[in-house]
C-alpha cells in the first residue's frame, strides 16, 4: 500500500495509554497503527523522542463575537492560525444571539462565517429566550449536526441571560434530542446586587470587580444548574468553572452517577486575582472572575480526580484597544477605574496545550494521558466528534499535535500568533510544546511555521453518545 505520511517512531498518547508505534496515513485519515518499515510513503516524519497526541478541540471560544460593545480582534482564519501553533485541529464557537433572533438561522449563519477556517469547525446554538419558535428550533439543530445549547445564567444587562424558565425548557427540549445544554454559572442576581452597591460608594475598581462575582456567586448558580438537570433528567455541562465549592457539587452529583461534565480553563490554573491590583488590572478582567492560588490547586486536584472531564480556553480576542474602548483617564495618566466599562473576556486559545503540558505533565500534577483527556479525547466525546476526531487510531481524522516535552518556550505576545498586543502569562516560562499541527492529513504547522489553507476547515456534524447523557462517566 502506498501511504501518504507515515510518523515513525513516536510516543502515541491515548486517554489511557502510551504506546511507541509507528502511524500511517491515507489522505485525510489514519489508517494503521504498528511498525512500517519498508513501506512506501510520501513522506515519512521521524518523531524520535517525541509524544504524538490526537488534535486538540477548543469547544469554548468567543471570535467576532459582539458583547458589551465590542467584537474581538481576529478573524476566524486568524483564529485558526493562532490555534493550530497550540496544536489547535477543530475548534466551536457560538451563534450570536439576540431576541427576536432564530437560534436555527443563526448557528447556520455562524457556521457560514468560519468556512474560512484553516481547520475544522461546529457551532453550538445559544439561547437568550423561549419563545416556542426558539425551543422548536432545538430538533432542527440536532438534526443539522449541533447538539449542544449554551445558555448565561447571568449578562442580563448585556441581553444574553437566559431566565429559570428558559433553562428549564431548554434543559427538556435538548433532553429529547439527545442534546446537551452548556451553561456559565454566575447569580445575576448576586452579580448585579453587588455591582450596584459599588456604584453608590462610586468604587469601581478591578478589584472590586473580582468582589462583585465570588465563590458564591458562581457556587449558587452552579447548584441551581445542576438542581435542574437532575429535575430534568438531562446531562449538564458547565463552563469555566473556578472553584472547589462547585466542584464539590460536582462530586455529589457524580456519586449520584448525574451525568454533570465540569470545564475549566488555563487562565484560571495559572492566573490569580491579585492582577486586578494593577493599573492594568482591567486586562484580567473576565467571567467568572479569577480567583486564588487555593482554589487554582482545588482546579488541579478537580482535573486528577476526575472531577473535571474537559478544558476549554473561553478564548476572546479582546486587544488593548477594546478592552480600553469605554475607559477615561484622570489627570496623571492613570486609568478610572470602572468595570463596568471592561469587555469581559481573555484570550487562551494557542496556549491550552502548552500550559497544561508544562504546570501539568512537566510538573508531575498530571499524565500526559489525563491531558490528551482533558484537550482532545473527552472533549470529541461529550460534545458528539469521537471516534472521527479526540483519538489516535485507524478510521479517524488524521488530526494530530506533535509534542516536545523538552522544549523550553517563553510565553509573550511576542511569540503567539493570536494578534494580540499583550499577553497576561508574559514571560512565564513553559517545557513542553508543540512541534507540528497535522490537520486531517495535512501539515499545518512545521518548523514555526504556518502552512495551512485558508477555507481549508470543514464543519463536523455531531451527535453524542446517549450513554453520556444517561450516566455520568466517558468511558
Ligand atoms: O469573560 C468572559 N468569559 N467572556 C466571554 C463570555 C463568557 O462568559 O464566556
Ligand atoms: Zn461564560
Ligand atoms: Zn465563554
Amino acid at each position: 500500500m502506498q501511504y501518504d505520511l507515515i510518523i515513525k517512531n513516536g510516543k502515541i498518547v491515548s486517554s489511557e495509554s502510551t504506546l511507541e508505534c509507528d502511524i500511517a496515513i491515507v489522505g485525510e485519515k489514519i489508517v494503521a497503527l504498528g511498525k512500517f518499515n519498508d513501506v512506501e510513503s510520501k513522506k515519512i516524519i521521524d518523531a524520535q523522542g517525541k509524544y504524538i497526541m490526537p488534535g486538540v478541540i477548543e469547544a469554548h471560544m468567543h471570535c467576532q463575537a459582539p458583547f458589551q460593545g465590542c467584537l474581538g480582534a481576529n478573524t476566524f482564519y486568524e483564529q485558526s492560525i493562532s490555534g493550530a501553533f497550540g496544536g489547535v485541529t477543530m475548534f466551536m464557537d457560538f451563534a450570536n444571539m439576540k431576541k427576536g433572533d432564530s437560534p436555527y438561522k443563526q448557528v447556520l449563519a455562524r457556521a457560514e462565517e468560519m468556512q474560512e477556517s484553516a481547520i475544522d469547525f461546529s457551532v453550538h446554538g445559544k439561547f437568550v429566550e423561549s419563545t416556542e419558535e426558539a425551543i422548536n428550533d432545538i430538533k432542527k439543530m440536532a438534526e443539522a449536526g449541533i447538539p449542544t445549547f449554551k445558555i448565561f445564567m447571568t449578562y442580563k444587562k448585556e441581553g444574553v441571560m437566559s431566565d429559570d424558565e428558559t433553562m428549564l425548557k431548554v434543559f427538556e427540549s435538548a433532553k429529547e434530542v439527545n442534546g446537551l445544554p452548556m451553561v456559565h454559572c454566575e447569580s445575576n442576581a448576586i452579580a448585579e446586587a453587588n455591582i450596584e452597591k459599588c456604584q453608590l460608594k462610586n468604587d469601581m475598581s478591578w478589584v472590586n470587580f473580582a468582589k462583585c462575582k465570588p465563590i458564591l456567586c458562581e457556587a449558587e448558580a452552579f447548584d441551581r444548574a445542576v438542581n435542574f438537570a437532575e429535575y430534568v433528567g438531562n446531562a449538564l455541562l458547565v463552563v469555566h468553572t473556578t472553584n472547589e465549592k462547585a466542584l464539590n457539587t460536582a462530586r455529589r452529583a457524580h456519586e449520584q452517577g448525574l451525568p454533570i461534565y465540569v470545564e475549566t480553563g488555563p487562565h484560571y490554573l495559572t492566573l490569580f486575582d491579585d492582577l486586578y491590583k494593577n493599573e492594568n488590572g482591567y486586562l484580567a478582567i473576565c467571567s467568572p472572575p479569577l480567583r486564588n492560588s487555593k482554589e487554582a490547586e482545588a482546579l488541579w486536584k478537580g482535573l486528577q480526580d476526575g472531577t473535571i472531564s474537559l478544558t476549554g480556553s473561553d478564548d476572546c480576542t479582546f486587544d488593548i484597544d477594546e478592552k480600553s474602548m469605554f475607559l477615561e483617564k484622570n489627570e496623571d495618566g492613570t486609568w478610572k477605574q470602572d468595570f463596568t466599562k471592561v469587555v469581559n473576556g481573555l484570550s487562551g486559545l494557542e496556549v491550552r496545550l502548552p500550559i497544561l503540558l508544562s504546570e501539568g505533565v512537566n510538573k508531575g500534577r498530571l499524565s500526559i494521558n489525563k491531558v490528551c483527556a482533558l484537550t482532545s479525547t473527552n472533549i470529541a466525546k461529550i460534545y458528539g466528534c469521537f471516534p472521527q476526531k479526540g483519538v489516535i487510531a485507524p478510521g479517524s481524522d488524521a488530526d494530530i499535535v506533535i509534542v516536545d516535552m523538552e522544549k523550553e518556550v517563553i510565553l509573550s505576545k511576542d511569540t503567539l500568533h493570536n494578534n494580540i498586543s499583550y499577553c497576561l502569562h508574559e514571560g512565564m516560562k513553559i517545557k513542553g510544546y508543540t512541534i507540528m499541527t497535522i490537520a486531517r492529513g495535512k501539515i499545518i504547522i512545521e518548523n514555526d511555521q504556518f502552512k495551512g489553507e485558508k477555507g481549508r476547515g470543514r464543519f463536523i456534524k455531531r451527535k453524542i453518545n446517549s450513554q453520556y447523557l444517561k450516566k455520568y462517566g466517558l468511558n
